[in-house]
């Protein structure tokens, strides 16, 4: 069988190597940049980055780098997607609900939230600015992982009255392995004790430099509670998303990642996909991981049936053959024996490296301790 090394792929996908080599490590494989990889797991990699595949068949697969795929002129601007992370309990999702000038945080059991919550907000100017919230418990470190690598710009927030914690640390490590830029949010600046400067001089410790202290990450004092220093922070990530000069084509068939995804009672399996490029349309066939289906309707962030999504739109899905997990790509194919064929050979792919991968690599092990 066809063999690439780690770096040609990297190359072949436009993705940074060192991406690659983290998400095999992940997978139980460690290898570096120089070393060969199969084309079985090859294309699980390529899969799990999002990107297209021209053609599948056990022996063949040719691997489109799908960012290369859109010609310049037919891409428009679209909205940027922000990431908001931080410890446990230090606003998150307060300081999204206070952006959305709507309340989500009364309807979470207990105020923690449980799930990467998408929603996208229309700001004064008219912009649109996408949002994802994130759970601040250790459990879900990985959620965490996988909201950096989706979006554009990283609101870190930091409690004032609490200063750096550990999740905290976490999240500016997210943020600069995605490469993508930070907002420090300094939050409750209404509490007495807070200390928004002393935050500021804490950062330096992991190489966040905030304006202020000479540095070029922005900083913003809000208050989730008092809705102070809003429009600021709306202000700093429109001027951040100016420089990415973020485009997408709407004119194409859809790409999209599951942010979330469950089994509904009353509606079956439901993702909540991020729309990456493309226009997502009620009737569309898809493969979404080892899933496949056709879109049977579109919910929007607001509870509404729409017909259909464009880039940055976060939307919920109905029509899914079973539960993909998050981070899974979806993508918009031709037909229905397509997706039924593409879904298989993942599922198959997937069911492969579970029985022999694992077993063979700890035999090995085993064998070289004897
Ligand atoms: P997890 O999702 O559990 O990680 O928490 P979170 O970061 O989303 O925090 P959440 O928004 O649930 O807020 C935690 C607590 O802090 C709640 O009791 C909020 O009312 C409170 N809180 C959030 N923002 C502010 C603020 O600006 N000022 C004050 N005084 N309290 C705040
Ligand atoms: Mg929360």
């Amino acid at each position: 069988p066809e063999t690439i090394t780690v770096a040609e792929l990297a190359n072949r996908m436009a993705e940074r190597g060192a991406d690659l080599v983290k998400a095999l490590f992940k997978m139980g494989m460690p290898v570096t940049l120089t070393q060969t990889i199969d084309q079985d797991t090859a294309e699980l990699l390529v899969t799990e980055f999002g990107h297209t595949l021209k053609r599948v068949s056990e022996s063949d697969i040719d691997i489109v780098a799908s960012h290369d795929a859109d010609p310049e002129d037919t891409l428009q601007p679209r909205a940027p997607v922000v990431t908001i992370m931080g410890h446990v309990d230090h606003g998150k999702t307060s300081l999204l609900d206070a952006l959305r000038g709507t309340d989500v945080v009364r309807g979470e059991a207990g105020g923690i939230t449980q799930h990467i919550g998408a929603y996208q907000v229309q700001v004064k100017s008219g912009d649109r600015i996408t949002f994802l919230d994130t759970p601040g418990h250790e459990a879900f470190s990985e959620m965490r992982g996988r909201g950096a690598n989706i979006t554009d710009i990283v609101v870190v927030v930091v409690a004032a009255d609490d200063g750096i914690r550990p999740q905290t640390i976490e999240a500016i490590n997210h943020t600069k392995a995605a490469g993508v830029p930070m907002i420090v949010a300094i939050n409750k600046v209404d509490k007495p004790g807070g200390n928004p400067q002393k935050v500021r001089e804490a950062l330096l410790q992991y190489d966040v430099q905030v304006e202020e202290m000479g540095g070029d990450v922005q900083d913003v004092e809000v208050s989730a509670l008092a809705k102070t220093g809003l429009d600021e922070l709306i202000e700093k990530i429109l001027l951040q998303a100016e420089l990415l000069e973020l485009k997408a084509n709407p004119d194409r068939e859809a790409e999209g990642t599951v942010v979330e995804a469950q089994l509904d009672k009353g509606r079956g399996p439901v993702a909540t996909i991020l729309v990456r490029k493309g226009t997502l349309r009620v009737g569309d066939i898809f493969v979404v991981g080892a899933e496949s289906g056709k879109v049977r309707a579109l919910i929007d962030d607001k509870g509404k049936n729409i017909k259909e999504a464009g880039p940055s739109m976060p939307v919920e899905v109905l029509g899914l053959s079973g539960v993909p997990g998050a981070g899974d790509p979806l993508t918009v194919v031709e037909n229905e024996a397509r997706a039924r064929e593409v879904a298989a050979y993942r599922a198959g792919v997937i069911q492969a490296k579970r029985t022999t991968q694992a077993p063979a690599s700890l035999e090995s092990m085993f064998s070289q301790l004897r």
